[in-house]
């Protein structure tokens, strides 16, 4: 029996895709949306535009309930404890950022920033701009083969002068978790912030932000079925209250001056400007959208699609997979081929998939490789994409042989 998605149909854009002949094999880069969210950005925009916090009108008080209905369902969707531990930024990159200016002040010469070797550039160049701006020393920890964080390294990497320790759950490279509570709870015991970027994590099971135990967590809309332009920050309430504001503008203000201001605490404090109003608000479509799925059913598609995902590829000569993914994604390189030779012929062929070093160049480096082609999967993918994907594979190599 061939392996259907029923989830397919609710995603108006791989129809056209469908109709151009595109497989669309790159939901790890960003995500199709479902009709719900198109139905929440039409809705928002049809019905009458309006800015937020900032209006008595009819219009304005609609919109702010709409935006902060989201922030309700980002705090359930992620179970903080609190809907003031919920920031809206532009995405997992600007939350990385805020994280990375508003700490600071915190870091004395010297102090340790520990992160994986996994980690994408979003998760890296905040951290090592920071360090060279405060000559901190940033720790990486290495890898097993497998593509795990290797927990003895990390035992030994973690200790009293890790002032910051920034993991990512699932890397966009090796689709591997990782076993991230230890290694909060080993930086906790040594006094140092934890911050977990689940931009990938998140598309791909229920995560519980009090569970993990993380002072911040980051994530981003667009990948996960919502619009672009706008992700998540959690913050534990101690924890927010330690960051530095870091924009200025409007609606983050208690009071101002010309020569002198009070800003407000979190979230709105650290949501200087108009947000992205309509973006937010269909953000909170695509959360009541994946509320309303059989989470098991998802699930059982993703990992039964990814073995057979895993076996096909395998099956070509000379295909070596990096790491050993546990889900969602694989990234492979063919020997004696070069990837972006095989990737154009599978462009060619209309699928959809993306090649290079996947913002992840140091990773790829340590891996010995220029550049790998990813195929990443979404609830929407059936056997049918796979299929393509295999044929359109087995001709190109055969063209490159
Ligand atoms: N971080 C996204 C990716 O891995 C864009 O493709």
């Amino acid at each position: 029996m061939t392996l259907i998605s029923p989830w397919r149909a609710d995603f108006p854009g791989l129809r056209a895709l469908d109709a151009d002949g595109q497989t669309y094999l790159d939901s790890a880069a960003t995500a199709q949306k479902p009709q719900a969210v198109l139905d929440a950005l039409l809705a928002y925009y049809a019905g009458g535009a309006a800015n937020v916090h900032r209006a008595q009108h009819l219009p304005g008080e609609r919109a702010t309930r709409a935006f902060e209905a989201t922030r309700d369902k980002a705090t359930r969707w992620l179970n903080a404890a609190s809907r003031d531990e919920i920031v809206f930024t532009r995405g997992a990159t600007e939350s990385l950022n805020l994280l990375a200016y508003g700490l600071e002040h915190l870091f004395m010469a010297g102090d340790e920033i520990a992160i994986s070797a996994a980690e994408h550039h979003a998760n890296l160049l905040p951290w090592q701009q920071l360090a060279a701006r405060k000559s901190l020393k940033l720790v990486v920890l290495p890898l097993t083969p497998a593509g795990d964080i290797d927990p003895q390294q990390a035992a030994a990497l973690i200790g009293p002068r890790t002032r910051l320790l920034a993991l990512s759950q699932l890397s966009n490279v090796l689709g591997r978790w990782q076993d991230v509570q230890p290694l909060i709870r080993q930086a906790q015991k040594h006094g140092a912030l934890t911050v977990v970027d689940g931009a990938q994590a998140v598309v791909h099971g229920r995560q519980d932000v009090q569970a993990l135990g993380c002072d911040f967590y980051v994530c981003s809309s667009h990948k996960l079925y919502g619009p672009d332009g706008v992700g998540l920050l959690y913050g534990r309430r101690d924890a927010l209250q330690r960051l530095r504001h870091w924009q200025f503008g409007g609606e983050m203000v208690q009071q101002a001056d010309y020569h002198a201001a009070t800003f407000r605490p979190a979230p709105l404090g650290l949501e200087a400007g108009t947000p992205a109003v309509s973006g937010v608000i269909a953000l909170g479509a695509a959360l009541d959208y994946l509320e309303r799925l059989d989470a098991a059913a998802v699930s059982r598609h993703e990992a039964a699609l990814h073995r057979m995902l895993l076996e096909g590829l395998q099956r070509h000569e000379g295909l070596r997979l990096l790491g050993e993914p546990h889900t969602a994604l694989a990234c492979f390189t063919v020997d004696g081929i070069h990837s972006g030779d095989l990737a154009h012929l599978l462009t060619e062929q209309g699928i959809a998939v993306r090649v290079g070093h996947h913002c992840a160049m140091p990773l790829l480096q340590r891996l010995g490789v220029n550049g790998a082609i990813r195929v990443s999967l979404g609830l929407y993918n059936d056997e049918t994409d796979l299929q393509r994907l295999f044929a359109a594979l087995g001709k190109a190599l055969e063209l490159l042989r």
